[in-house]
């Protein structure tokens, strides 16, 4: 087992390792205390892993309460925002009683975010079971619920007590949702460890203790430096603008990893074709993206990524920044006009591969 401590407003440890979830219980009474947990998870992951987690909890001498919600991203909504605190309030929940994440990003935000607001804050345990919430979501302290007019338009940053990445539970997930979440290992890679990109050349499976815990402590070091989000955490966008774009544009039928890696490819083909990075840069992104099975184009009309990229959080008045990669391991900040970022996304989009 490998354990990562990361210091924000609050310090908390993060630890890797298989068969974590029968320890769940131990873990949560050593960081949390209280008497009550409250356990938030959805149907697919309840059916696998909720007994698992309540029997160690129940050993540990908590009284344990489910909410289970209708997997998917659908779900990441106020009504179930509203529902969830609603459950919180019929258990009794206390201010030093437990909410625990059993899932993928949308649980750990949606879970989060209650957590944060219920009471004004109640302790916070996340258990991410997929790729992308261990090596990101579940990190950092990010929760929100989606409105209508935009993903995580509501939200707070709240930092969980313990996080408890158990990678066993990767085994059942199906291959679409991990190869999913290596979208944000090979951002990592991309925006701060040519490393990391390199060991992605081989299987990850056989080596997921150490790619796991390589990327939280990648995230660890940036959200370390900047847990609000206003310098150098935006780092950790590299894709995500135009990713939203194009995961809003679809109605959220395409995921949120392979809405990154086609946005990572836009982004480091016009940052290449403006003179900002070598080629290399951008082959090197695609011939990954590829062996990981991930887009990398979209048909979705520029103009309408460009007017998410209007809605989306990261604008300040007319000015949005965006992520563009120098080299393999190394991304900066760029601030665009909305004009300016209109003719970037374009020089990204258009099909000039000749034009060099
Ligand atoms: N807070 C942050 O910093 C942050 C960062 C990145 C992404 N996100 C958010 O994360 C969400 C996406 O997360 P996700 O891709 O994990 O989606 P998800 O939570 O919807 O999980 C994907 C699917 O996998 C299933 N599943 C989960 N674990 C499983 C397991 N071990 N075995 C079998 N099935 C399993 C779920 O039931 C679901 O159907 C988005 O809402 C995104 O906005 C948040």
């Amino acid at each position: 087992m490998r354990s990562i401590t990361v210091n924000t407003s609050k310090t908390y440890n993060v630890h890797v390792g298989g068969g974590l979830l029968s320890f769940a219980g131990e873990r949560v009474t050593e960081t949390c205390g209280g008497e009550t947990v409250m356990l938030v998870t959805d149907d697919i992951v309840e059916s696998l892993y909720a007994e698992d987690v309540e029997q160690s909890l129940r050993a540990a001498g908590y009284t344990t309460v489910r909410f289970v919600f209708p997997n998917g991203e659908q779900s990441k909504t106020t009504e179930t925002y509203v529902s969830l605190l609603n459950a919180m309030t019929r258990a009794n929940l206390s201010r030093s009683d437990v909410v625990i994440a059993l899932g993928g990003g949308v649980t750990g935000d949606l879970a989060g975010f209650a957590a944060a607001t219920y009471l004004r804050g109640v302790k916070l345990v996340q258990i991410p079971t997929t790729v992308l919430a261990m090596v990101d979501s579940s990190v950092g302290g990010k929760t929100a619920v989606n409105l209508t007019a935009g993903k995580n338009q509501a939200g707070a940053f709240y930092q969980p007590d313990v996080v408890l990445c158990d990678y066993d539970t990767l085994r059942t997930l199906p291959q679409e949702i991990f190869i999913d979440g290596c979208a944000e290992i090979i951002k990592h890679g991309v925006i701060q460890s040519a490393e990391l990109f390199e060991l992605l050349e081989k299987p990850l499976e056989p080596r997921m203790e150490d790619i796991i815990a390589r990327n939280i402590e990648i995230k660890r070091d940036i959200v370390e430096k900047d847990e609000r989000d206003t310098g150098i955490r935006q780092l950790l966008n590299f894709g995500h603008t135009i990713g939203h774009g194009i995961e809003k544009h679809s109605g959220y039928s395409i995921s949120h990893g392979k809405a990154v890696a086609i946005g990572m490819a836009i982004t480091c083909r016009a940052a290449w074709r403006a003179g900002k990075c070598d080629k290399s840069c951008y082959t090197e992104l695609v011939g990954t993206l590829k062996r990981f099975g991930l887009p990398y184009t979209t048909e979705i009309p520029a103009e309408s990524l460009i007017e998410a990229a209007y809605l989306d959080k990261k604008r300040s008045g007319q000015v949005i920044t965006e992520v563009l990669p120098e080299r393999i391991g190394n991304c900066v900040l760029h601030n665009f006009s909305l004009d300016e970022l209109e003719a970037f996304i374009k020089l990204g989009m258009e099909d000039t591969d000749n034009r060099t």
